[in-house]
């Protein structure tokens, strides 16, 4: 494949790197020539360089992961998040939101100027923009355990949906933080909105949410979509082909989003009376 997207021999970090987005992210960056360190809670089965292995919802682990990781890094993925139930909504928000800063505000010192990181959000977190003053104080604090304790102080902020708030507040930092890593370091910052995704978390959204509701916010393709669906809008973003691109959150969805927003999507008929 000729080197468009421009991996080649470039260094990237991979996080939720053994399953689903993160081990599809992990095979389409070798295929381009990219040296790929995974870093997981479990063992990666894919063909990493490098494996971390790093429990997200620990601060000694993700300390312990930080110091492993050597050298420069040209791109971050950062694809590792929990669904809703069985883990409980604080659980939810660590991983999703302050684990993943924390981990990447660890990283940023050893990311060259022209570097990226892309985030996995969610389409779960649509609507995030009416929330960004709830989210602003999380982003002022520094560290995992401040971060954490802000989370416990503060649980009218999230624990309405552990899930979707943490995308929520996912979308915010990003359009947040984009705005000083890019002056400052010349790194950019992006995330996607994927749509419902078939990788091992989906069962889990059926669990929690039921299938028809699932099912409606497949949008306008009518599909779920596949891991490798969501691997390549990452890799065009941290690619130089995205060089003017910083601070978005690209809606990865099947045309879910645009639909709820022109009154496309109709979910009245599934949620429960009032
Ligand atoms: N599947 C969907 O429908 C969907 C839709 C929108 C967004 N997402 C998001 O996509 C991302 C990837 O999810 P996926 O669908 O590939 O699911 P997945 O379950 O296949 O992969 C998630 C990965 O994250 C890792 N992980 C979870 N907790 C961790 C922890 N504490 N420490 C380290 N690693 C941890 C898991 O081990 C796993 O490898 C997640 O952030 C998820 O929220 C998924």
């Amino acid at each position: 494949m000729d080197d468009v997207f421009g991996y080649s021999g470039k260094r990237v970090l991979v996080t939720g790197a053994a399953s689903g987005m993160g081990a599809a992210t992990v095979t389409a960056l070798k295929q381009l020539g990219a040296v790929v360190i995974g870093v997981d809670r479990v063992e990666i089965p894919g063909p990493v360089d490098e494996a971390v292995t790093v429990d997200l919802l620990e601060e000694d682990s993700i300390n312990e992961g930080l110091a492993q990781v050597t050298g420069t890094l040209d791109a971050v993925f950062s694809v590792a998040g929990l669904p809703g139930p069985p883990f409980t909504d604080l659980q939810v928000m660590i991983v999703n939101m302050v684990a993943c800063r924390v981990l990447i505000e660890g990283l940023v010192d050893r990311m060259p100027k022209g570097s990226a990181i892309a985030c996995v959000a969610s389409a779960g977190g649509i609507g995030w923009e009416s929330n960004i003053a709830t989210f602003t104080p999380l982003f002022e604090t520094e560290g995992f355990r401040a971060g954490v304790q802000w989370l416990e102080d503060h649980p009218e902020a999230w624990s309405w949906s552990g899930y979707a708030a943490s995308k929520q507040a996912l979308n915010v930092w990003v359009a947040q933080r984009s705005a000083t890593l890019y002056p400052e370091r010349g790194i950019r910052l992006n995330a996607t909105n994927p749509g419902v995704t078939d990788t091992a978390m989906l069962p889990f959204f059926h669990e929690a949410n039921g299938k028809d509701l699932v099912d409606a916010a497949r949008g306008p393709t009518g599909r779920y979509s596949t891991a490798e669906e969501q691997a390549w809008p990452l890799i065009f973003l941290n690619s130089p082909l995205a060089s003017y691109v910083s601070g978005t959150g690209l809606y990865t969805d099947g045309g879910f989003h645009g639909a709820l927003l022109t009154g496309q999507v109709d979910f009245s008929h599934l949620l429960p009376a009032e």
